[in-house]
């Protein structure tokens, strides 16, 4: 059965360093072979601050960033948000994306890659569960977060991890094909 990842890079801003946090998420997905990963960057959607006049539970959307949005979520079995902390937080954009949805993040569930500071991005990565939970998103426990990011970064701009960084992220990844073919037949039936 094949899974489809999504691997969804959080942040939006200029000079973001989420894209490459994410596309070393996406290749290290990719040799897993747990999945068929695909990188979706939340900038490509240019979302405003959530604008739809019917409650996303309908499914009436009336803007075309939203239709784009929610086919785009609804052909994922598991998602990978890479997210940094902004104020122990996630990113608005974040946020913001998720409300956009409802349906089409049901019964699914969500590995948290998160990077900051000395936090490596944990306490934004609990705060965004509540949210997850509601939407009916289940946030798997096993997660990977890089303390002082710049660490992992070369001079080329490219991601490297460690050792432990690699069996986090293989950990996080078997349990969440786990949780992706279980849920999916929760979704069939
Ligand atoms: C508005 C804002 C708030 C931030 N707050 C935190 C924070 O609470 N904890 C932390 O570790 N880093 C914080 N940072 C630093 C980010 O970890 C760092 O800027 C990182 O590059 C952000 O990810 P991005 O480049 O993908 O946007 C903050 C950065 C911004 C722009």
């Amino acid at each position: 059965m094949s899974l489809k990842l999504h691997v969804v890079v959080a942040s939006t801003r200029p000079g973001r360093v989420g894209p490459t946090v994410a596309r070393w998420v996406e290749s290290f997905a990719r040799s897993h072979g747990g999945f068929d990963p695909v990188l979706i960057d939340l900038k490509d959607f240019d979302l405003p601050v959530f604008d739809e006049p019917e409650h996303p539970a309908t499914g009436r959307y009336r803007h075309e960033h939203t239709k784009r949005w929610s086919a785009s979520v609804a052909a994922a079995d598991a998602y990978v948000f890479v997210l940094p902390e902004y104020n122990y937080f996630p990113p608005p954009s974040l946020v913001n994306a998720l409300n956009y949805l409802v349906h089409e993040w049901t019964y699914k569930p969500a590995g948290l890659v998160s990077y900051g500071g000395v936090s490596g991005g944990l306490r934004a990565a609990q705060a965004v569960k509540l949210l997850l939970t509601t939407l009916k998103i289940m946030p798997i426990p096993e997660g990977v977060a890089l303390p002082n990011f710049r660490q992992f970064i070369d001079e080329g701009g490219t991601f490297r991890s460690n050792e432990l960084v690699d069996k986090g992220a293989t950990v996080m990844l078997d349990e969440l094909a786990r949780w992706a073919s279980a849920l999916k037949g929760l979704r069939e039936r």
